[in-house]
């Protein structure tokens, strides 16, 4: 057995400690927004966060996970109370099929939580990970914009989330 700790609760795991984590969230735990691309590390659709920073679940095998914070895009929010990263994807219309956009917005969350401002620039190398063949590059990085604005402002009027999902 394996305890993960995922979006803040813990989970028992019966499975091989060689077992990608993507496949545990999805098959296990119920947990589909990481999407499964291209299985080698190269596409980021599979993205959660590990101890804040963006990690490919694909080639990231369960054994190593134990004692670490993970979260999934179903972390970040809910449909009916997004999460500022959410929310400003949904608003600048990101998504085209949408296969793509958790690992995006994983990235941005990191992203995010350590630069509360960050440049364009930044913002590129932050993304740059990721792939998106639909080619919505453009609103993604509006996307990602938007939310950096939308969380100092809720920052700067003392309304911001204190765990930053
Ligand atoms: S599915 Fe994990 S990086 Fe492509
Ligand atoms: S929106 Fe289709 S792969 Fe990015």
């Amino acid at each position: 057995m394996i305890t993960l700790s995922v979006n803040g609760r813990d989970h028992s795991v019966d499975a091989d400690p060689a077992t990608p984590l993507l496949y545990v969230l999805r098959d296990d735990l119920g947990l589909n927004a990481a999407k499964f691309g291209c299985g080698l590390g190269q596409c980021g659709s599979c993205m959660v966060l590990v101890d804040g920073a963006p990690v490919v679940s694909c080639v990231t095998p369960v054994a190593a996970l134990e004692g670490r914070r993970i979260r999934t895009v179903e972390g970040l929010g809910t449909a009916d109370d997004p999460g500022p990263v959410q929310r400003a994807f949904i608003e600048e219309q990101a998504a085209q099929c949408g296969y793509c956009i958790p690992g995006f917005m994983i990235s941005a969350q990191a992203l995010l939580e350590r630069t509360a401002a960050p440049s364009d620039a930044e913002i590129r190398d932050a993304l740059h990970p990721n792939l998106c063949r639909c080619g919505t590059h453009m609103r993604i990085f509006k996307a990602v914009r938007r939310a950096a604005q939308a969380m100092q402002t809720a920052d700067a009027a003392g309304t911001g989330q204190e765990d930053a999902r």
